[in-house]
């Protein structure tokens, strides 16, 4: 796949909070994911061209209890680059105090959960709850936006369900308080990840709002990157599922943005790349949880290189870090399987 196209994507003018000046150059955003988007991830994906990255939420009761695990999930001090930290929840007094609690961390902005599908978070009526109750949604954001002493954006989906699809009216009540950006993962919450992300919905919020909408879902390499924009004319675009095993789309993209062709991702540096991921979660959540969380990456890293299933299956079959990053060395020495095929 290449990408002749030199001409800027066609993204809508937009209104920049002078608060985030910066905002006018975010393209590439690496979405929060639980489990996924912690500090090594984020590192990796950075010089892959990620303008932003963000942290997995964080509960914010866990914050004003003081869990020591929730604390962890938030740790971006000394983190280079721009960073988000992302809270959910359903009290506004938990959620204002978790924002003061966070100034001490380091962070860009603050983003409010406003999409997550999950049961646990939904049935005490956080993430994607609160689109269906827009008097608390309305609560917890001024509750937040005093209690922030950086700018607050907010993460949505389009709406609870068909029947009540409502990102209008959402994303003109998150502008009219004065936020700098609203990020769409283009789902209903009763969709949660089947079906497709509708671009036009996404297209219809950009025309809707005068600040800046990132679009979210479906985009997985470059090619699907330059279609969400061309469709939809949103500033940037955030990345979930696309950068698991494969922070490489963030290259793919900064390529479409400065009009040159593909790259070519090298395979031993897919081998290096993956190395520094299990050092880095190593060092963050010790040997073996460590070595399990870069499993799902891996997972998808080598998918449709010949002998994957293989390599696979020897990097499963140990919990030893030490012996995965050997397997990976002596992969790359052999080279890229793919020049072996005719
Ligand atoms: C494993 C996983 C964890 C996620 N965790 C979060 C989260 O903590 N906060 C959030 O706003 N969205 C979360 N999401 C949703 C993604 O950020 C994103 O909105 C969604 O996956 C759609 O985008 P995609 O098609 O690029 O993956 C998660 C998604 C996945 C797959």
């Amino acid at each position: 796949m290449t990408n002749a196209n030199s001409n800027p994507l066609p993204r809508k003018p937009v209104r920049i909070d002078p608060r985030v000046p910066w905002l006018a150059d975010m393209r590439r955003l690496l979405s929060p994911m639980s489990g996924v988007t912690d500090r090594p991830f984020r590192d990796l994906c950075r010089p892959m061209g990620v303008d932003m990255g963000f942290c997995e939420f964080a509960s914010a009761s866990g914050l004003m209890f003081d869990s020591e695990s929730t604390w962890k999930l938030v740790d971006t001090i000394g983190e280079e680059g721009r960073v988000g930290i992302q809270i959910f929840g359903s009290d506004p007094e938990h959620m204002g105090t978790a924002a003061r609690l966070l100034s001490k961390m380091h962070m860009d902005v603050l983003d409010i959960n406003f999409g997550c599908p999950a049961k646990k978070v939904v049935k005490k009526s956080g993430g994607s709850a609160l689109l269906a109750d827009l008097p608390l949604l309305q609560e917890i954001l001024h509750a937040v936006i005093a209690s922030s002493e950086v700018p607050v954006t907010a993460k949505i989906r389009t709406g609870w369900d068909e029947d009540s699809v409502n990102y209008r009216e959402v994303g003109l009540l998150l502008q009219e308080a004065g936020l700098p950006w609203v990020t769409m993962h283009g789902r209903t919450k009763a969709q949660k990840y089947s079906g497709k992300a509708n671009w036009d919905r996404i297209a219809d919020l950009v025309e809707t709002l005068d600040i800046p909408v990132i679009g979210n879902g479906d985009v997985v390499d470059g090619e699907t990157y330059r279609q969400m924009v061309e469709h939809t004319r949103c500033h940037g675009v955030m990345i979930g599922r696309g950068a698991i095993g494969h922070p490489w789309i963030f290259e793919q993209m900064k390529a479409v943005d400065e009009g040159r062709p593909d790259p070519v991702i090298d395979f031993s540096e897919m081998c290096r790349v993956t190395c520094d991921h299990i050092r880095g979660e190593v060092e963050l959540r010790g040997p073996k949880t460590g070595c399990y969380v870069v499993r799902k990456h891996i997972a998808k890293c080598f998918k449709g290189y010949p002998g994957a299933a293989h390599l696979r299956r020897r990097l499963f079959g140990t919990e030893d870090a030490s012996e995965m990053i050997a397997i990976l060395n002596e992969a790359a020495a052999a080279g890229d399987p793919r020049l072996g095929e005719v």
